[in-house]
């Protein structure tokens, strides 16, 4: 059966994990991560989520199947954190999914069904997995022009040039906020411009949505979003609750539609449910009741926005330190970038010889291409690692 299959690619993310693993270099940093660490170099269980997991035990009757959608409070209040308020809300359905990767393969899945030739467009460069979950769903993927290496900024007018020559057989793939893997965002005003270019041209915006409150703050990171839901007609959105609620491992996000009327989007909730039948069938409980837990109790919701407000206040702190020792110690404020970024993540642009220095040299771990994890840092690693990013000539 297996003599002839091909070898499988390796995952550059997790294979500069096994590396760094396996260094025995007691100052090693990892930067290379795709989780928030705390300043002890934890991923820490956010104390809103273990009391509702003790609220939840205390209270638990069944462990019977929750069926396709499956935890309906968490549905629900998935809907009424992101899109309370707007237009869209009451055409709109959700389903929870095992994390927003479950999501962004049956919205791929979706879309496939309801129009197979449909091209879906992604950022320069986007998340690692987008292209390879929409192409498994038989979708064809093309890029439109995003992150501009030299000013390490979105080139907007770029982009938007480019999102205007599409129309009703596109689908455009926008990160919600915190943009992975460039820590670059779009401004509300390109939101706008993006949702006239649909209501005029046609073409579906799908948003993925893996790091609200990882920004500016829980309401402020989706302003873009409400926008569109607020003016579109049809919008999709994959959702992760993997960061914003620390439940990585619980595999827990929402895939949501609004429709034009509520009947399309519950038609679209009736395919989604054999998309799900015919894989993974349905998602596991225990991520969603936390969330639906936590967001259903006032005194939690509270604890877990001061909570997220306390990680994305560390973030910008590191990223002001690295900034203002970059400036110290090069005398240069080509750095200043790092502060505009939003999130865990920075591209920096570092060379495939850099980044291997850095490793090699100085136990620093980075991503291929540069990406690195601004949560994966203490502030007291910060002069070590700003004077080895200028020794290998960052
Ligand atoms: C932009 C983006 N989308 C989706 C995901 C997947 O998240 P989940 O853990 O919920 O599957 C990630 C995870 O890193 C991400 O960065």
């Amino acid at each position: 059966m297996f003599a002839n299959l091909p070898a499988a690619k390796d995952d550059p993310i997790l294979s500069i994990g096994m590396l760094f693993n396996a260094d025995s270099r007691e100052h090693k940093i990892d930067l290379g991560v795709g989780v928030y660490r705390n300043e002890q170099g934890q991923t820490p269980v956010m104390q809103a989520v273990t009391q509702a997991q003790q609220n939840l035990l205390a209270s638990q009757t069944t462990q019977a199947y929750i069926g396709l959608a499956g935890n309906a409070e968490f549905n629900q209040a998935m809907l009424d954190l992101l899109l309370s308020n707007t237009a869209g809300y009451s055409r709109a359905i959700a389903m929870q999914t095992p994390g927003a990767s479950g999501a962004l393969r049956l919205l791929a899945d979706l879309i496939a069904s309801a129009k197979p030739q449909a091209k879906v467009w992604l950022s320069t460069p986007s998340y690692v997995n987008h292209q390879p979950i929409m192409e498994a769903a038989g979708l064809s993927v093309d890029f439109y022009p995003y992150f501009n290496p030299e000013t390490k900024q979105v080139d907007e007018a770029a982009m938007l040039e480019q999102i205007a020559k599409l129309g009703p057989d596109d689908v455009v793939l926008l990160h919600g906020c915190c943009h992975n893997p460039t820590g670059a965002d779009i401004s509300l005003e390109a939101w706008q411009q993006i949702t006239e270019l649909a209501l005029k041209n046609g073409f579906l915006p799908f948003v993925d949505l893996a790091y609200q409150g990882f920004g500016q703050g829980i309401d402020e990171d989706i302003a873009g979003l409400r926008y569109m839901a607020d003016k579109l007609p049809e919008l999709l959105l994959s959702c992760s609750n993997s960061k914003s609620f620390g439940l990585y491992r619980e595999r827990c996000g929402a895939a949501i539609v609004i429709g034009e009327t509520l009947k399309q989007a519950n038609n679209a909730r009736a395919k989604l449910f054999e998309l799900a039948r015919r894989s993974y069938t349905m998602p596991p409980n225990w991520g969603a009741a936390i969330v639906a837990e936590v967001l259903g109790n006032a005194q939690l919701t509270q604890l877990w926005q001061d909570e997220l407000n306390q990680m994305s206040q560390r973030m910008r702190s590191l990223r002001q330190a690295l900034v203002d020792e970059f400036t110290q110690q090069s005398s240069s404020e080509r750095f200043n970038y790092l502060v505009q970024h939003q999130g865990m993540f920075s591209l920096t642009g570092f060379s495939q010889q850099q980044t291997e220095q850095l490793r090699e040299q100085h136990a620093i771990y980075v991503v291929g291409g540069g990406r690195i994890n601004i949560a994966g840092m203490a502030q007291q690693d910060i002069p070590r690692i700003v004077e080895a990013c200028l020794a290998v000539g960052a």
